[in-house]
């Protein structure tokens, strides 16, 4: 599976991005609120490197405990697959349980992605793309 992006969780996504562009990335996406997940999201990248800035706007996202016990920290990485539902099934026999069910991801233009844990690996998220 080839990676998408990093996935990194900033406490203020609109200090984090001067960061990140101070270090050569660029500015990918425009900051999209997505009110599944509760989080503001943007893209930026650097070469061939993209980093996922991800930014809970409330105690009720998915993301808020975690952003607090990492700061600003990356927390998983993106795989892109065919198939999200046979992707989760082959991942479950290699010991992946599902941290949420497949959805579509605004930030995505409504592509399917699903987050996934190992116990020796962490988190990963898969996105489908099938075109
Ligand atoms: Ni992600």
């Amino acid at each position: 599976m080839q990676i998408h992006h990093i996935g990194y969780l900033v406490k203020k996504i609109n200090k984090a991005i001067p960061a990140f562009e101070n270090l050569g990335y660029k500015m990918e996406s425009d900051i999209v609120f997505d009110e599944y997940r509760g989080i503001d999201i943007c893209f930026m990248t650097k070469e061939h490197y993209r980093v996922e800035l991800v930014c809970p706007k409330s105690k009720d996202s998915v993301v808020y405990e975690l952003q607090k016990k990492y700061g600003n920290s990356p927390y998983h990485i993106c795989y892109i697959c065919e198939n999200i539902e046979d992707e989760v099934e082959k991942l479950r026999d290699s010991g992946y349980v599902k941290y949420d069910e497949p959805h579509e991801a605004i930030a995505f233009s409504n592509k399917k992605v699903c987050f996934l844990i190992h116990p020796y690996l962490g988190m990963i998220e898969l996105l489908e793309e099938n075109e």
